[in-house]
Parts: structure tokens; C-alpha cells; sequence
């Protein structure tokens, strides 16, 4: 299959209305959308993205009033949730509405929906006329795509187009948030905190690790596969101080190993660093560069990738937890 680069969000959307899959930007990383109504359209995102059959994709909406499109009820907390943080990177997940197929949601009784904070994702998703289903951008269990070309890396042959506008991103996923309960329940960590979902709802709470781990449990199915993980190992150090120790460590297994931190640490600039190192002045700036420092860090055939510890402040939790599973088991 050829997949064709455009800079139309025109283009984009006629091609989505008709059933084709078209990677876009979003506020939060690039997105793999499909007409949600469309069951071959969706599947075709499944087989593009390698993605198993049982994780379930977020419903992207050009409004808040388009809900009635993916979910069959408004909950009282979806809808002062939305309220609240929409356009932005926050899911809602609802009950579904029967005119989505099944394979949206994986078969669960509920479905996720988003309004991104992003223009150019909204008038794609206004010119197709539809709600767009859209999983991250990448191969399934790879790091995030946020610019055109690490989509084109990880899925040119295996979808209809690419959007090509560069845009700002977050570079970090939307919060996932059940609202189908008592109280808000935080799936996924994300741009939302869950400190800014209790100033509404004092009870929210963020599921707890066992849910996500507990094949059986498991409230957002995504969370429990490996992800977001490139090629090289990743390994977490906390503090910068302790850097040295690991670099000595590991330069005596390999030579190759790339490194990102945190302005401000202790890291000693005598280090001798391999040829990829990167460090931020700021936990918006390490958020936004991420992911695509994991990639560039493959294609400078890295073996290891040390990554200091996000703070635990703002988008920093959420890309903490990114790194975590960056650097967890794989699969
Ligand atoms: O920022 C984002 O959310 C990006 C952009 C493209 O919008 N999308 C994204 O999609 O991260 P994806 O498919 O990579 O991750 C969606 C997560 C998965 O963990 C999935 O299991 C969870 O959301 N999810 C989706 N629908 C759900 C539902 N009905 N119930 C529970 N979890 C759900
Ligand atoms: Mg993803």
C-alpha cells in the first residue's frame, strides 16, 4: 500500500469519511484515525498498528455536543469533567452508544471520547463528518509518534495517509478517566491531573497498580501490554548523583548508551558521555521531547537509554509513568 503524505485536513477528512485510516496531529501525540461508525475501517487499524483485538480505542469528537455520536448516556461526572478540561487531554469514558460497532471498544460496554485541544485535529475530524476512533500513532507497544516522521517510520506501507502539518505536542497521552461510576476513576495518567480532578470531585482516585496489572481486573486494557518502549533498554535512575555509578557499570557491557535527565541534578558534566545525551530545563520540555528522544536513540543504535525519573509535579507524574513502562517488562 502507498501511503500518501498530505497537508489538506480537507483531504484528510474526506479520506477518514471514506473509510481509509490517516494519522493526524493531536494536541497530546499523533493520532491513527478511523471512521468510528465503519467496522472494516476500524479493524484496519488494529491489523496496521499490530494491536491486539482486546484494547480499546478513544472516540475523537470535533465538539463536546457531538457525544450523543459515540456514548449513550452523559454522566454527571463526564459531563462536568468535560466541562471543565475540554478541548484538552482528557478521555471520558461512558457508557457506549450502540451505533459505534463492537470492535471500537474491544467489546466493552463503554467507550472513551475526547475533544483535543488542537485545531488541526478538529477540522480533520469536522471535515469527515464522523467520530474518529484513534489509537496512538505508532507500532503497538513502541514509543509514541509526535511529529509526522516517526509515524512515517513505524507505519508508512501500512496506512492510507499521513497528515504532514507540524504542530505542538504535549507529548505525553490524555488522562483516562472512568465516569461511569460514584467518583471519577483516573485509568491512565496524563495532561489532567488527577490533583485537578479532585478540586471538582474530592473522591477521584487513580485505579490502583493491581487493577492494571490483573489480566483479569484490568480497567483500561491498554495499560497492562508493553508500551511505549524502542529497541534499546531503558533504565531508570532517580537521581542524578547515582549516574556516574551506572554509566561505570554499564560502559563495561557496552559503549552505547544514551542518556536524559533534568537540569538542575548533580550530574557531573566530566562524564563521558556516548554521542546521545540530552538534558531539560524544564518537565513541559522533557515531556514534549520524550518519545522522540527514545527513537532518535535507536537510530544512533543505542544499546541502553539511561532516563532520570520525571519530577512528580504537573505533566511530570504522567511521564513518569510513561518512563516506568518504557523500562518495564517486555513482551
Ligand atoms: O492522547 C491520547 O489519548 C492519544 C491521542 C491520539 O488521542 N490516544 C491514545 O490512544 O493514547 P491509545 O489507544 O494509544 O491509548 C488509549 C488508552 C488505552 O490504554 C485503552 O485501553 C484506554 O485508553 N481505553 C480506551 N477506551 C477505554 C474504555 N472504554 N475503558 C477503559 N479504557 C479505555
Ligand atoms: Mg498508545
Amino acid at each position: 500500500m502507498k501511503t500518501l503524505l498530505t497537508q489538506s485536513t480537507r483531504e484528510a477528512g474526506a479520506l477518514l469519511r471514506d473509510g481509509k485510516i490517516v494519522a493526524f496531529p493531536t494536541d497530546t501525540v499523533f493520532g491513527l484515525g478511523a471512521n468510528a461508525t465503519c467496522a472494516d475501517a476500524v479493524q484496519r487499524i488494529f491489523e496496521a498498528k499490530g494491536r491486539p483485538s482486546d484494547n480499546p480505542l478513544i472516540v475523537h469528537l470535533q465538539d463536546v455536543e457531538q457525544w450523543r455520536e459515540a456514548a449513550e448516556e452523559m454522566t454527571e461526572i463526564g459531563k462536568a469533567l468535560l466541562q471543565a478540561f475540554s478541548p484538552g487531554p482528557i478521555t471520558v469514558v461512558l457508557p457506549k452508544s450502540q451505533l459505534l460497532p463492537d470492535s471500537v471498544t474491544a467489546g466493552l460496554p463503554t467507550v472513551g471520547i475526547r475533544v483535543p485541544a488542537c485545531a488541526i485535529a478538529r477540522a480533520v475530524i469536522a471535515a469527515s463528518g464522523v467520530p474518529i476512533a484513534a489509537p496512538s500513532a505508532n507500532r503497538s507497544g513502541k514509543p509514541s509518534a509526535t511529529n509526522w516522521q516517526a509515524v512515517h517510520e513505524d507505519l508508512d506501507g501500512r496506512i492510507d495517509a499521513i497528515l504532514t502539518i507540524d504542530s505542538t505536542l504535549q507529548g505525553v497521552e490524555s488522562t483516562v478517566v472512568d465516569c461511569t461510576g460514584s467518583a471519577p476513576v483516573v485509568l491512565r495518567p496524563g495532561g489532567i491531573s488527577l490533583r485537578a480532578i479532585q478540586e471538582l470531585f474530592p473522591s477521584a482516585h487513580a485505579a490502583t497498580k493491581s487493577i492494571e496489572l490483573d489480566d483479569k481486573t484490568v480497567a483500561s486494557p491498554g495499560t497492562r501490554y508493553a508500551h511505549y518502549q524502542p529497541k534499546a533498554a531503558v533504565i531508570i535512575f532517580e537521581e542524578s548523583n547515582t549516574l556516574a555509578v551506572q554509566l561505570n557499570e554499564l560502559k563495561s557491557k557496552s559503549s552505547r548508551c544514551a542518556t536524559c535527565w533534568m537540569e538542575g541534578g548533580q550530574l557531573s558534566s566530566s562524564n563521558e558521555q556516548w554521542r546521545l545525551s540530552r538534558s531539560y530545563e524544564s518537565v513541559e520540555g522533557y515531556a514534549a521531547d520524550f518519545y522522540e528522544f527514545l527513537r532518535e536513540a535507536d537510530r544512533a543504535g543505542a544499546e541502553f537509554i539511561l532516563v532520570e525519573l520525571a519530577p512528580d509535579t504537573g505533566i511530570g507524574t504522567a511521564l513518569r509513568d510513561r518512563q516506568q513502562r518504557a523500562a518495564g517488562p517486555r513482551s
